[in-house]
């Protein structure tokens, strides 16, 4: 299977706290990879420094075999059109509607006219359940709504990787399906995905395969069926439940 991103031997410490000592694992195009570990070991780090917002210290991220972990802001932007990320809170501009929030990207982006723009964003908002909701402004829909609309925005290109970082947080059973329903879509579309979550049943029902980071660097790798098998004490303590994820 072909990896399309690659992380190699990655560490980054912050003043004086090391986050990722040792931190390797891929990608293959067409999966999903659940990205867990406990809070504060690094799992958004880890989003951000693909995309370039974090620098990192040590080792390399590949893209199709390219390094894009030390590239310059110009360089960056085309990335980000090809690797997009979901923010943990949604990240809406506020001052802008629903529609303008999605249209977004094919402005920033794209040479696209108008009237095709309009088409490919009340597309993208009927996959998130939101196009009636078009012309209302963020503060006017509910966290659960904003938070698939950050998703709308993220996927409206196409990208090939999507990043996405707790996007069922916070959300009640109905909203959580919904969002998975759109990660499904995502990647029937063509997107892989890498998805960070503290919410094991929903990375259960979604997720090709795992890694879980502990200790800066990466315990576990594997399918699901390869973590109810393992016998190590600390991935048993993940799926009971016992260990806070
Ligand atoms: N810009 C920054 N400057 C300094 N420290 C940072 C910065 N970003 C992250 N950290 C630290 O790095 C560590 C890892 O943070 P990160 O947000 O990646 O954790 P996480 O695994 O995503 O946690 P959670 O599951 O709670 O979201 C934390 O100790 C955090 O305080
Ligand atoms: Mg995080």
């Amino acid at each position: 299977m072909e990896k399309i991103l690659e992380l190699k031997h990655v560490a980054k410490t912050f003043d004086h706290r090391v986050v990722h000592k040792d931190v390797s694992f891929h990608l293959h195009r067409g999966e999903i990879l659940g990205l867990l570990g406990n809070s504060g070991t690094g799992k958004s780090v880890i989003l951000r420094s693909i995309i370039g917002l974090e620098v990192i210290d040590s080792g390399e991220i590949l893209y199709h075999g390219n390094r894009i972990d030390q590239l310059p802001e110009k360089k960056l932007f085309s990335v980000r059109k090809s690797i997009s990320y979901a923010f943990q809170s949604g990240a809406l501009f506020d001052s802008i509607s629903v529609f303008e929030n999605v249209a977004y990207p094919f402005f920033e982006h794209t040479k696209l006219k108008e009237p095709e723009i309009e088409k490919k964003v009340m597309e993208i908002l009927r996959i998130v359940k939101m196009e009636e909701a078009w012309d209302k402004m963020p503060s006017e829909i509910s966290g659960g709504m904003q938070k698939r609309v950050g998703l709308a925005r993220s996927m409206a290109l196409e990208p090939e990787i999507l990043l996405y970082d707790e996007p069922t947080a916070g959300l009640d059973p109905v909203n959580v399906e919904m969002v998975l329903d759109v990660m499904r879509v995502a990647k029937a579309r063509g997107s892989s995905g890498i998805f960070v979550t503290h919410d094991i049943p929903a990375a259960s029902k979604i997720c090709d395969r795992f890694i879980i980071i502990k200790d800066g660097r990466v315990a576990f790798e594997g399918t699901w069926q390869n973590m109810e098998d393992s016998t190590d004490p600390f991935i048993q303590s993940f799926l009971t439940g016992s260990e806070k994820v």
